[in-house]
């Protein structure tokens, strides 16, 4: 697979790595290119805008955005590309990520986020999200995912208990 950035992974703080790094681990594990930035809605506006209006065109095909809090990053981001925008809400101190999830997913008819699960599950749902997505024009992907899907069913059934 290329080298070129398939998948941007783009969060609103520093803060928000510890959860995000398992988004990246599933994009490596599955050797998509990745670019991960610290980039916020409301901290750094223009160079979110820069970055997401030029991101078509240098070849990337799925912005992942990560935010808590007032989590408006997702929705600032597909405002300026049309590229599926998946959106992870991050837990927050205060309201556990409810306010995250709530201000990620209930975007307005017309500028749509496809919305992850608040934290872990929902970063790394985000990457295998992405890569199904990249998978339809790419077979080697597909059959990735499906052997994924394979090893963690047999995991499953060789459980034992005590
Ligand atoms: C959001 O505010 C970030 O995405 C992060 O989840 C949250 C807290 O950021 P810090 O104050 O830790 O930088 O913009």
């Amino acid at each position: 697979m290329s080298n070129k950035p398939l998948v941007a992974v783009i969060m609103g703080s520093k803060s928000d790595w510890d959860v995000m790094q398992h988004c990246k681990a599933i994009l490596d594990e599955f050797s998509v290119a990745n670019d991960c930035r610290v980039m916020s809605a409301h901290r750094t506006p223009q160079a979110v805008t820069e970055f997401v209006s030029t991101a078509e065109q240098r070849g990337l095909e799925v912005v992942i955005a990560a935010a808590g809090g007032a989590a408006h990053l997702a929705g600032v981001v597909a405002a300026h590309t049309t590229l599926p925008v998946l959106g992870v809400p991050m837990e927050s101190a205060s309201l556990k990520g409810l306010d995250s999830l709530l201000s990620t997913v209930q975007m307005p008819g017309g500028i749509p986020v496809g919305t992850l699960g608040i934290g872990k599950a929902g970063a790394t749902n985000a990457a295998l999200l992405a890569i199904a997505i990249l998978a339809n024009s790419r077979p080697e992907l597909r059959e990735k995912l499906k052997a994924f899907r394979k090893k963690q069913s047999d995991k499953v059934l060789a459980e034992k208990l005590p």
